[in-house]
C-alpha cells in the first residue's frame, strides 16, 4: 500500500492488468488484506462529501478506483514462499491460464508489460515469463534462466534456477515479476520441495515442469523495470514517475535542479 507518488504500489499492477484486458483479479496478500480491499472498495462517505462539495475530478478518481475490475482477495496464511502464494489461486484460476504480477515489480512501459506477454502467449501457446538483462553480481537476487533466443526478445527456456550464486548463474537473464502460467502449475507446486530461503519457489515448480517436457518461453519486456520493493529502487521509481507527471513534473524538475546535484558541495 506504499504510495508511489500518489497511488499505492499495488494499484499500478492492477491498472496494468486491467489495461491488458484482464477482468478478474485475485489479490493474494499477507496481513494488509483489509486495507487493500478498502482502498479498492466504493467509499460511500467520501463520495458523498466530494459530491456535495462539487469536487468532480476527485469524485471521478475515487469512483474509478472502485470500478477498476472485479477484485477478490485471499490471504496467504503462512509465508511459505511465492510458489505457495500462487497456489492460493487454484480455485480462482478455474483450470484456465492466468497471469501473475508481483506488485513490487513496476514496469514503466508504453505498452503494458502484461499486454506484451499476452501477445507472446497467444503466439506460443505456452507459459511466458518476463525477463531482463541484469549486469554483474545483482543477478543472484533473481531467478535466472538458461535460454536460447528464438525470435527478437523471445527465448525458449532450457532451465532456470532461483537466486543462484553469481558464479553459478546460467546467464544474465533475470526473471522479473510477470508470468503467464497454465493450470498444470498447481500440481507442480504441490510436488515442489522447499528451495532457496527455505521457501516453496515458483521457479522450482516451473523447473520441475521443464524437466517433464513442458515448454516455457521468456519475453524480454520493452520498458523500464523498477524494484519498488527495494528502498533505493522505490526512491528511483518515485522520482521518475513524478518527473513524468503533467501536473507535477515541471515544478519537481525545477526543484531537483535547484539542488545543484552536480556540485561537489
Ligand atoms: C521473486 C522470484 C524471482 C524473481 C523476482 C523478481 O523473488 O522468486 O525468481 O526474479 O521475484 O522480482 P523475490 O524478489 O520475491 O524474492
Amino acid at each position: 500500500m506504499l504510495p508511489l507518488v500518489d497511488k499505492p504500489l499495488i494499484q499500478y499492477s492492477i491498472e496494468e492488468a486491467v489495461e491488458s484486458g484482464i477482468e478478474s483479479i485475485l489479490v493474494i496478500t499477507g496481513r494488509e488484506k483489509s486495507v487493500i480491499a478498502n482502498h479498492f472498495d466504493v467509499s460511500f462517505e467520501l463520495e458523498q462529501i466530494l459530491k456535495e462539495k462539487n469536487k468532480t475530478e476527485m469524485f471521478e478518481m475515487v469512483r474509478g478506483i472502485a470500478e477498476i475490475a472485479r477484485i477478490s482477495y485471499i490471504r496467504q496464511q503462512l509465508a511459505l514462499g511465492l510458489g505457495h502464494a500462487i497456489y492460493q489461486a487454484i480455485d480462482f484460476a478455474e483450470n484456465e491460464p492466468f497471469a501473475v504480477l508481483l506488485a513490487d515489480d513496476i514496469v514503466d512501459a508504453e505498452k503494458p508489460a502484461l499486454a506484451q506477454m499476452i501477445e507472446a502467449y497467444e503466439k506460443y501457446q505456452a507459459p511466458i515469463i518476463a525477463t531482463m538483462q541484469v549486469e554483474g553480481e545483482a543477478i543472484s537476487r533473481f531467478g535466472v534462466i538458461d535460454a536460447v533466443e528464438v525470435e527478437e526478445n523471445i527465448f525458449k527456456i532450457n532451465d532456470m534456477v532461483e537466486k543462484p550464486a553469481f558464479e553459478d548463474a546460467p546467464s544474465d537473464l533475470a526473471i522479473i515479476g510477470r508470468y503467464i502460467l497454465t493450470p498444470d502449475i498447481f500440481d507442480a507446486i504441490r510436488r515442489t520441495k522447499k528451495g532457496a530461503g527455505g521457501e516453496i519457489q515458483i521457479t522450482d515448480a516451473m523447473r520441475l515442469m521443464l524437466s517433464e517436457g513442458k515448454d516455457f518461453y521468456a519475453l524480454k519486456l520493452e520498458g523500464k523495470r523498477h524494484d519498488a520493493g527495494d528502498k533505493l529502487g522505490f526512491l528511483i521509481a518515485t522520482v521518475e514517475f513524478a518527473l513524468q507527471r503533467e501536473d507535477l513534473g515541471g515544478e519537481f524538475r525545477e526543484y531537483l535542479k535547484s539542488l545543484n546535484l552536480n556540485d561537489d558541495a
